[in-house]
C-alpha cells in the first residue's frame, strides 16, 4: 500500500529506536529464525505442555504463536489472509513484541497496538500514514486546537468544530488538540482545567470527530511541543511579540499583570503548528496574527538553519454572530448560546439579548434584514445550506408579516433542532468518560510519535545531540 520511500522512513525509525512490533507472518518467521539461531528461543511446538508465559517458538517449518490471553498456541493458520494476526481461539490480535521479545496477544485501540504482556505501545500505522501524507502535496495535514477555558458555544461548534469534521471526511490527515497549556494563562483552577479539557474532548467526539481517523490529543501529552517552543524562542525577537494585538491589549490594561506566559503564548502556538508540520491551520480571525507569526518563524528558522519546517496555510473559521452582535465568544455568556442550553434557555436569551432591526417600530412594519444585528445573520450562518429558507425569513421580514419576537422564537427552535443530535451523542459520551480518556491517551501517543520526528531534525539542525 505504501511505496518504498515511506517504508524506508519507517524502517529507519525502527532501526534508530530498535523497538517495533511485527505482525506480518513472514517477518515474524524471519525474526524468530534469527532469534533461534542466536539461541533465544526454546522450540515448543503445537502441544499441551507449552508453558504460557515463556517465550514461544517455532515447530519445524510453521510458526507457533502463543496467545497470552487464552493460553492457546497456534500455527500455520496465519497464512490465511483474513485471520492473519488473530488467535483462532479468542480472536485476539497476536504479534511479536520486540520489547519483551515474545509472541504475545495484543490489544488494538484507535490503531495503536499494545502488547498485553509488557504493555509496550506501538503507533507505527498512524506514523506511516502521517509520513505518507507529508509526502503527498494534495493531502493536507490539518491542525487546530481549542483552549480549555470553558464550555463550548455555538460559535465553536458551527464556526470551528464542524469544519474540523468536514476536513476529516476529506482526504486529509487531521490533528485536533486541547490547548491545555495555553489555558493556564487565564485559568488557575486545576480542577477546572482538567474538567474542561475532558469536556472539550467529549464535545469533539459528540460533534462527530472520529478518533480512528483524526489524532485527538491534549497538548500536554507531547512534551516535545514545549521543547520546540524553547528552540523557537531563540530565533524570535522579543519586540515583534510585544507588537501582537493580544499582547498589546494586555499591556494597556492597567489592572492585569502581563506574565511571561502571555508573551510566550504565540511561540507555544507556533510549536503546536510547526511540530507536526501542519499545512493547513483553521482558526478564528482573532488568532490570525499568531498563525502569521508561526509562518514567519518557520521561514526564519529555515533560512538560518536549513529547510526544516513547512510554512502552513491558514483558513479562517466561519464567523457565527453573537446575540449582541459581533462574534460569538466565550467571554460574554449573555452573548453566546452554550451547547448545553435547552430550548427554553436559548429562546430566553434571544428574546432578552437578541438585537433586530432597531428602526422597525411595530410588529407589522416592514423590517430590513440587512439592518438586523444578530437574528437574521444567525439564520444566514446556520442555514447556509438551505438558502430557500433564508429567503422566506427575508421576504416575511420585509413584508412585515413576521414579527421580531416570532422570528427569534423560530430561530431558537432552529438552533435547538440543529443541536439535538449533538446533545444526544454528548449525553451518551458523558456516560463513557473512560472512553474519552482513552481517546486522549492513544491520541497523545500518536501525536508524540509524529512530533518527535520533527524534533529529531530540529535538534540535529541546532547541534543538540542526544547522547
Ligand atoms: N490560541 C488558540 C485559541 O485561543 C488555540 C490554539 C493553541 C491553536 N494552539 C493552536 C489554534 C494552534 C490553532 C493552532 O483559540
Amino acid at each position: 500500500m505504501y511505496d518504498k520511500v515511506y517504508l524506508r522512513k519507517v524502517f529507519e525509525k525502527m532501526r534508530t529506536q530498535n523497538i517495533q512490533p511485527v505482525t506480518n507472518p513472514d517477518q515474524i518467521r524471519a525474526l524468530i529464525a534469527h532469534e533461534k539461531s542466536v539461541g533465544a528461543y526454546r522450540p515448543i511446538g503445537w502441544s499441551s505442555y507449552a508453558a504460557p508465559l515463556k517465550p514461544n517458538a517455532i515447530s519445524n517449518e510453521s510458526l507457533v504463536l502463543h496467545c497470552t490471553k487464552c493460553n492457546n498456541n497456534t500455527s500455520g493458520i496465519y497464512e490465511v489472509a483474513d485471520v492473519i494476526r488473530r488467535c483462532p481461539a479468542c480472536r485476539s490480535l497476536l504479534m511479536y513484541c520486540p520489547a519483551c521479545k515474545s509472541c504475545a496477544s495484543a490489544t488494538e485501540k484507535f490503531s495503536v497496538i499494545s502488547c498485553d504482556r509488557c504493555s509496550a505501545d506501538f503507533v507505527t500505522n498512524t506514523t506511516v500514514e502521517y509520513l505518507a501524507s507529508r509526502d503527498r502535496a494534495s493531502r493536507e495535514i490539518v491542525l487546530s486546537g481549542i483552549r480549555a477555558i470553558g464550555e463550548l458555544h455555538l460559535g465553536n461548534l458551527f464556526g470551528a468544530v464542524q469544519q474540523f469534521v468536514e476536513y476529516e471526511h476529506g482526504d486529509n490527515f487531521c490533528m485536533y488538540f486541547i490547548a491545555d497549556w495555553h489555558t493556564l494563562t487565564t485559568l488557575r483552577d486545576p480542577r477546572k482545567v482538567a474538567l474542561n479539557s475532558l469536556a472539550i474532548a467529549t464535545d469533539y467526539l459528540a460533534a462527530g470527530l472520529n478518533p480512528e481517523r483524526s489524532v485527538i490529543y491534549s497538548q500536554s501529552s507531547v512534551p516535545e511541543i514545549a521543547e520546540l517552543a524553547l528552540y523557537l524562542s531563540m530565533v524570535q525577537p522579543k519586540l515583534q511579540l510585544e507588537h501582537l494585538p493580544t499582547v498589546k491589549d494586555l499591556a494597556k490594561d492597567k489592572h492585569s499583570t502581563m506574565y511571561m506566559g502571555h508573551l510566550h503564548y504565540p511561540l507555544l502556538m507556533a510549536a503546536d503548528i510547526l511540530g507536526p508540520k501542519a499545512t493547513l491551520v483553521p482558526v478564528g480571525y482573532d488568532q490570525a496574527p499568531n498563525v502569521e507569526l508561526a509562518m514567519s518563524l518557520a521561514d526564519k528558522f529555515n533560512r538560518q538553519f536549513g529547510t526544516t519546517f513547512v510554512t502552513p496555510k491558514m483558513s479562517l473559521n466561519k464567523v457565527v454572530p453573537g446575540l449582541a452582535g459581533g462574534k460569538m465568544g466565550k467571554s460574554n455568556e449573555d452573548s453566546s448560546v452554550l451547547l448545553s442550553d435547552t430550548l427554553d434557555q436559548i429562546s430566553e436569551k434571544y428574546l432578552r439579548y437578541g438585537i433586530t432591526d432597531k428602526r422597525r417600530s411595530t410588529r407589522s412594519a416592514p423590517g430590513n434584514p440587512s439592518q438586523c444585528v444578530s437574528v437574521y445573520p444567525m439564520y444566514e450562518a446556520l442555514l447556509e445550506k438551505r438558502p430557500e429558507e433564508i429567503k422566506i425569513v427575508e421576504t416575511e421580514c420585509r413584508e412585515g408579516s413576521r414579527g421580531c419576537r416570532e422570528c427569534k422564537l423560530q430561530l431558537s427552535r432552529e438552533i435547538d433542532a440543529l443541536l439535538q443530535p449533538f446533545r444526544e451523542r454528548r449525553a451518551e459520551l458523558s456516560e463513557k468518560q473512560k472512553y474519552v480518556e482513552e481517546v486522549l491517551h492513544y491520541g497523545g501517543l500518536k501525536a508524540r510519535e509524529i512530533i518527535q520526528h520533527t524534533l529529531w531534525e530540529v535538534r540535529e539542525r541546532l547541534g543538540i545531540l542526544s547522547h
